[in-house]
């Protein structure tokens, strides 16, 4: 049976890389799942109190990033959402993962945070505890899958059983969506610069600016040079995940895009056309988060459920679990 099980920070609301590097491909993998697939996707707010913020304010982002997740299209008849903090079992088996765990393969990986050895362990068991088998994320959390994987292997051969499942990692065509005031590092939440990146609810005109001034360099036409010129190519590479029909995306690349149709055209071009497809994808997206946003208890009967089924599926898990390690009575 394929099990889908990703997680999100509730750090914010998302922005253009958590959108096409993975909740777009949840989406889409939601549409085409057969009946007998399980979908998971967690709030993981257990992840995001590694960081200090200010009192409310952890609560309101809870909320707003499950009404993103409704927003993109998830469906919570077919996938399960829930806050990592309501499903006990995830830091049960995080517990357990780590007394099994390789401190010298954590100390080997470049992308754990804060120096935490706990965090990609707590990682690991919010997907193990599903059995999940199939993990949609971009490029930054590959190795964080392959840690998940190693953690399998070394429970299952401590306790002689083969009751965890190794994940699959699956990346999404765009796993690696640049910043668009520094094209040679991944768009990202912790930026302080918060022109490098594109919110789920900019408006319009803000996309457009943000996209106008984005970094590029002194020539003054396109060309396919993603080396020698990683603004424009991060310009080309985003076009082509937005161009061509609704789930159809991603129809040319990005090099037949700057050898094709732009080549040579003025930049303005290539940027006015990404702010057009960028403000036509995410326009009814932005318009939707604000109607979940106002619909405070469909928000929680969405919230309640998915820890409900959440529970359950990981409960099965912990059952075989507890037996292996002589938990519980
Ligand atoms: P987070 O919250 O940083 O990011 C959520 C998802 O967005 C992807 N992403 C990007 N993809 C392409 N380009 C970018 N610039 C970009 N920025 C972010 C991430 O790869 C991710 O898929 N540790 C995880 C959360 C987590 C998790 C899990 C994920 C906790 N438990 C279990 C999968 C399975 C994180 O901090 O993601």
């Amino acid at each position: 049976q394929k099990i889908i099980f990703s997680g999100i920070q509730p750090t914010g609301v998302p922005h253009l890389g958590n959108y096409l590097g993975a909740l777009h491909h949840w989406k889409r993998m939601q549409d085409e799942a057969e009946e007998s697939t399980r979908l998971f996707f967690s709030v993981v707010d257990l992840h995001a109190i590694t960081v200090p913020r200010p009192k409310g304010l952890l609560k309101q982002w809870k909320r707003e990033m499950v009404a993103a997740l409704l927003a993109i299209g998830l469906n919570p008849a077919q996938s399960t959402i829930f806050y990592q903090s309501m499903v006990p079992a995830h830091s049960e088996l995080q517990w357990i993962l780590s007394c099994t765990a390789s401190t010298g393969y954590l100390s080997r990986m470049t992308q754990w945070k804060h120096g935490l050895f706990s965090y990609p362990i707590l990682q690991a068991a919010d997907i193990l505890v599903h059995r999940a088998t199939h993990v949609p994320v971009g490029e930054d959390q590959r190795q964080h899958l392959e840690f998940a994987r190693e953690c399998v292997t070394n429970f299952n051969h401590a306790y002689g059983v083969s009751h965890l499942v190794a994940p699959s990692t699956i990346l999404s065509p765009a796993k690696r969506v640049m910043s668009l005031t520094n094209p040679l590092q991944k768009m990202s939440k912790s930026d302080p610069d918060p022109r490098s990146r594109i919110l789920l609810t900019d408006a319009a005109d803000v996309i457009t600016s943000k996209i106008k001034s984005s970094l590029t360099d002194s020539v003054n036409s396109v060309s396919w040079d993603p080396v020698g010129r990683p603004g424009v190519a991060n310009l080309l590479t985003l076009l082509s995940h937005l161009d061509g029909e609704e789930g159809r995306k991603g129809g040319r690349t990005a090099a037949e895009l700057g050898e094709g149709e732009f080549a040579g055209k003025p930049l303005i071009d290539l940027k006015m056309r990404v702010a057009e497809l960028v403000n036509a994808e995410l326009q009814p997206v932005r318009e939707r988060f604000h109607e979940f946003m106002a619909q405070e208890e469909h928000l929680d009967s969405v919230i309640r459920d998915g820890a409900m089924k959440a529970r359950e599926s990981a409960e099965n898990t912990m059952k075989d679990v507890r037996e292996a390690v002589e938990l519980g009575g």
